[in-house]
């Protein structure tokens, strides 16, 4: 289906691959992606791989992005890695709030709101995740909570900064499980996040910015998510681990 919004599918690798396999992975998504512009593609590498991915990439149409940054400047925050770090690599783009990080690191919608303050501060893209658990869907609260993410994630955004903002809907209980919404669900839920963009910044946000879906994307299922009019666009765990799964999905949802 035509959008007027471009489709932007990023490929999360997690805490997955050396940097020789992220070298090898990305050589490959270069072959096999070449030409292909219809579709913004990012690549999510562990931090160790950036370096060597960001040379990799030159020259392609492939899309650097973070799992993760810090919500501070340079400084005494031992383990952490902040933007001013990450833009040495060409990263553009940024996963915030991932349900892993919301439920394994203790991320809050506060503090997921002052991380994408601070990437858009350094001209980053934040990508922010949100999405309900399978006991917030059983007992009908996916509304609920999706909304309370969003208004606290992009607390203190300005309407300019959220066209250059990426939200993308991962239900976690469709999250490496292989389990993923139907299409409708993720209609849905996606075209509920649209109306209350539209409430909380413009008609204009609503209008522009990406909603990415994520929860077990694969090349079977790709097509008829992307089709959704308010779809635009994946980020996918598992199937972006291998060439053949991430670029097929992407050459199916064109
Ligand atoms: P999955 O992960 O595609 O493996 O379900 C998606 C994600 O966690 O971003």
């Amino acid at each position: 289906m035509e959008k007027d919004r471009k489709l932007i599918i990023a490929g999360n690798w997690k805490m997955n691959k050396t940097v020789a396999e992220s070298v090898d992975l990305v050589n490959g998504l270069k072959r096999e992606l070449h030409g292909v512009k219809e579709v913004d593609v990012v690549i999510c590498p562990p931090y160790t791989a950036l370096s060597e991915v960001s040379k990799v990439m030159i020259e392609s149409n492939l899309r650097l992005g973070a799992q993760n940054m810090s919500e501070h400047g340079p400084g005494a925050h031992t383990g952490e890695v902040c933007a001013s770090l990450l833009k040495e690599f060409s990263v553009r783009y940024v996963i915030l709030g991932h349900s892993e990080r919301r439920q394994f690191q203790g991320e809050n919608d506060a503090l997921i709101s002052r991380k994408a303050r601070a990437a858009h501060a350094a001209s980053l893209k934040p990508i922010v995740c949100v999405g309900e658990t399978l006991a917030d869907r059983e007992s009908g609260r996916t509304e609920e909570v999706v909304r309370t993410q969003i208004e606290g994630s992009l607390a203190g955004l300005s309407a300019d900064q959220m066209h250059d903002t990426v939200i993308a809907y991962e239900p976690v209980w469709a999250i490496g499980t292989g389990k993923t919404a139907t299409t409708e669900q993720a209609q849905e839920v996606h075209a509920f996040i649209r109306k209350l963009l539209a409430s909380l910044f413009d008609e204009t946000v609503a209008r522009k910015v990406r909603i990415q879906y994520g929860g077990s994307v694969k090349p079977g299922n790709a097509r008829e998510l992307m089709s959704q009019p308010d779809v635009d666009g994946a980020l996918v765990g598992g199937a972006s681990l291998e060439v053949r799964s991430f670029s097929d999905i992407i050459k199916l949802s064109v």
